[in-house]
């Protein structure tokens, strides 16, 4: 029989329940289901009970399972965050370009010139999949100390087959062997490799004719991603890549409108894609068209911190009902970090969103833009346990807070892997 694990009285539980069907937009984003002095039940993998303590103990003296307590008394517990976007698998690192960035170099010029993206690309080809792996570990223990259980991790450090393909099992593996969960994204068209610098739709057709073919087939990757921007693939390549992965049955995700504005987030609502990236520069009508499909905002405000630039207007897109979610976007280049809750500081802080849909946009609304909303995100009867306990007596101390891990205890498909701040 399996034991239950009882997270007593909890000072509050996020519930952040009601929306597993669509992601929230709109005011719906600042409701967050508190319940005061919650605990929470857990049957394997699964919550089985969650509401009042008193009806905690009740449900639990019903059971015939042995009971392990972890007590909640002056902690708030959520929902396991998710991140939505990230370039987790890589080799190497980029420290040289803060310093060039700092005296005045721009990020999009450090790429022109062979370097940023390109330089990354370099390290990751050189390294076995044992090393890619190895390095990412680090990287992915970070982010569970900061309460992360699942998160969505991009190829586009090979841009040749084989070292895509790399990418992509390296991640494939990490997924079985840590304990967050991993969904990974094809994104070979994150830049045009040297090779092809003179001819960039040839890079584009061998994405197309084959890459695309073997990711599908060998069931790599669950979504398809392109960097549209000025300089890197424009909107008719853009457009071609994520159509064709459509057919292959990739979902497609765009890094939209980030350094100009360039019709991303209009070429997101005209595909349907799941979600628009960053959005820094998106357009009025681009806004309103990502609302009326339904594309979810994934904004990054920690890439703008670290490029030094104005964030996504949130508020604009919280008004014209674009649900948002939110990332560390963490890569090597332009946000070097696994704190989630940092970003979610910085979303309060640089973009003026509420802490309550702060807290919608790192749980439920990530889950809808990585296509998890049926298993994660919400604090609900059936869903997988995968849950965050923090130090702090009410949600908002977690912006108030801020660039401090309050993480406690992290819970992960029913089993406690961070306690006291430390993975165990
Ligand atoms: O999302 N903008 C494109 N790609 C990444 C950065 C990758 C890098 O600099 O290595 C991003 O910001
Ligand atoms: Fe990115």
């Amino acid at each position: 029989m399996t034991d239950l694990l009882y997270i007593k009285k909890a000072s509050q539980v996020i519930t952040v329940s009601g929306s597993s069907e669509k992601p929230k937009s709109g005011k719906a984003m600042a409701e967050i289901g508190v319940i005061e002095n919650g605990s929470v039940v857990i049957s394997g993998d699964r919550i089985v009970y969650v509401g009042t303590d008193q009806a905690a103990e009740e449900f639990v003296n019903t059971q015939p399972e042995t009971v392990t307590l972890v007590s909640g008394e002056g902690k708030v517990l959520t929902p396991g965050l998710i991140d939505p976007h990230t370039h987790i698998v890589f080799a190497g690192s980029r420290e040289q370009e803060l310093e060039m960035r700092l005296k005045g170099a721009k990020y999009m010029d450090i790429l022109k010139a062979g370097g940023g993206i390109l330089s990354t690309t370099k390290a990751t080809r050189a390294v076995s999949e044992e090393e890619l792996i190895a390095q990412t570990i680090k990287r992915l223990n970070r982010f569970l100390l900061h309460g992360v259980t699942t998160l969505e991790a991009k190829s586009g450090y090979g841009l040749t087959l084989e070292a895509e393909l790399k990418q992509l099992r390296a991640a494939q593996k990490l997924n079985n062997i840590h304990p967050i969960d991993l969904v990974s994204t094809f994104m070979g068209a994150h830049a045009v490799p040297a090779e092809y610098k003179e001819n960039p739709d040839d890079f584009v057709q061998l994405i197309v004719e084959e890459m695309l073919p073997v990711v599908a087939q060998e069931k790599l990757a669950e979504f398809c991603d392109v960097f549209c921007e000025e300089g890197v693939f424009t909107i008719e390549q853009s457009k071609r890549i994520l159509e064709e992965g459509k057919k292959l049955g990739l979902l497609p995700k765009i890094h939209a409108d980030e350094i100009v504005s360039f019709g991303g987030a209009e070429l997101a609502a005209e595909l349907g894609a799941v979600s628009a990236d960053h959005l820094l520069r998106a357009s009025e009508q681009g806004i309103k068209a990502m609302a009326e499909k339904g594309v979810i905002a994934v904004l990054l405000p920690g890439t703008a911190f670290f490029l030094m630039t104005e964030p996504a207007n949130a508020r604009e897109m919280i008004e014209a009902g674009v649900p948002i979610a939110l990332s560390t976007d963490r890569n090597p280049g332009s946000s070097p970090t696994e704190s989630l809750p940092f970003i979610m500081n910085l979303a309060c802080l640089t973009m003026k969103m509420t802490p309550e849909e702060v807290l919608t946009a790192c749980t439920i609304n990530a889950a809808h833009a990585i296509n998890r909303a049926e298993e994660i995100g919400s604090i609900e009867v059936g869903k997988k346990a995968d849950l965050v306990l923090f130090d702090a007596v009410n949600y908002q101390t977690l912006q108030y807070n801020y660039a401090v891990n309050l993480v406690d205890t992290v819970i992960k498909s029913g089993e406690i892997v961070v306690k006291g701040g430390a993975i165990c």
